[in-house]
């Protein structure tokens, strides 16, 4: 299944590249003139992702699922492909785990086979219940195995794992541990929070709140993850990455933001705190900007008007 043209030799595998992340990076790569072969199940992504390249002649699509062999020819592979926010990877923990390992084992699999680059999305999420800030790459706390957000945290720790060892097998490994990103193209029932708070506010309903409200967040923009993620590809870094936005905002603050530059005139509701929800995540970005000279340049208010921007437009075009 799928739109596999015959003939084309693809360059670069992007796996997951239906969803947010993916989508966007291929869309530069297409510029930067490289092949591409979008490889999505579409279990959190969409068509509509990447409906702008169907018929660009770099581009492929493939129907898979990364738990499932695959064998094609390939000299870099980006795997980005597992739920990714918290509501969508908990509906189904077992698949989630078997994403993260089976399908990260097959992709390095392919990888070695090819003798190609490999980059792998791993999460800031694996820090866990950390005690110390920013993030370092070098610590982290280890949470329990039962908590409902192990499913995902413990596969991505397992395959940072198997990315290791297939780097001792000989395969250049690059492990980007992203940070909260944002920005177009991600779904608006995504579940993750600057999606709820702003199809909240479109929406005209009141702005949820888990908690309080103090816990803190950073929040990258599409735009600048990318850009790092090129970089570390082509980098010879092959320790765990951290990369994101390192300027804190609180949920509360950023809910504040959102409803003002949607002129939402309602009360926020606040609901009960969610299980293991994190008080605070900031990167420490010391070693992209020393080993990439990488930093974030797109500020959360910049970031948001572009992402309600889009919001918008999906709004006025389903209702088309
Ligand atoms: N967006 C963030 O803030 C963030 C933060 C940390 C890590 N990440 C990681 O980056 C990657 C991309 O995240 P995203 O935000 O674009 O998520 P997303 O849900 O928008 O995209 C993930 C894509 O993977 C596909 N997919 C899921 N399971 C698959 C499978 N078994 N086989 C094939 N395709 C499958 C989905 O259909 C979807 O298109 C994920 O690995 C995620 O863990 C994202």
């Amino acid at each position: 299944m799928g739109y596999l043209k015959e003939n084309i030799k693809s360059k670069n595998l992007i796996t997951g590249g239906a969803g947010f992340i993916g989508s966007h990076l291929i869309k530069k790569l297409l510029e930067n003139g490289q092949k591409v072969i979008c490889l999505d199940n579409l279990k959190t992504g969409s068509e509509t992702n990447f409906s702008n390249w169907k018929n660009h002649s770099n581009f492929n699509f493939i129907d898979h699922d990364v738990t499932k062999n695959l064998n094609i020819n390939v000299d870099k592979v980006w795997h980005l492909a597992s739920p990714a926010s918290p509501a969508k990877y908990k509906e189904d923990p077992i698949y989630t785990i078997k994403t993260g390992v089976l399908g990260t084992l097959n992709m390095l699999k392919l990888a070695r086979r090819n003798n190609a680059q490999f980059l792998f999305a791993s999460t800031s999420e694996i820090y866990g219940h950390s005690v110390n800030f920013p993030q370092k790459e070098s610590e982290i706390t280890f949470g329990n195995t039962h908590s409902s957000r192990a499913c995902y945290l413990e596969s991505k720790r397992i395959a940072e794992t198997l990315c290791y060892e297939y780097g001792r097998l000989g395969v250049d490994v690059k492990i980007a541990r992203i940070f909260n990103t944002y920005g177009p193209n991600m779904l608006m029932d995504d579940g993750r929070v600057i999606c709820n708070f702003i199809s909240q506010s479109i929406l005209n309903k009141p702005i949820t709140i888990y908690g309080n409200g103090y816990q803190t967040r950073s929040f990258c923009y599409i735009d600048d993850l990318i850009s790092g993620l090129l970089l570390l590809i082509n980098s010879n870094y092959n320790q765990p990455m951290n990369l994101g936005n390192d300027q804190e905002i609180s949920i509360l603050d950023l809910a504040n933001l959102i409803k003002i530059k949607t002129g939402n005139k309602l009360a926020f509701k606040f609901l009960e705190n969610r299980e293991d929800d994190p008080k605070r995540r900031c990167p420490c970005l010391k070693i992209s900007k020393t080993k990439l000279n990488w930093q974030p340049s797109t500020n959360i208010s910049e970031g948001l008007d572009l992402t309600i921007d889009y919001f918008k437009k999906r709004i006025s075009f389903q209702n088309v």
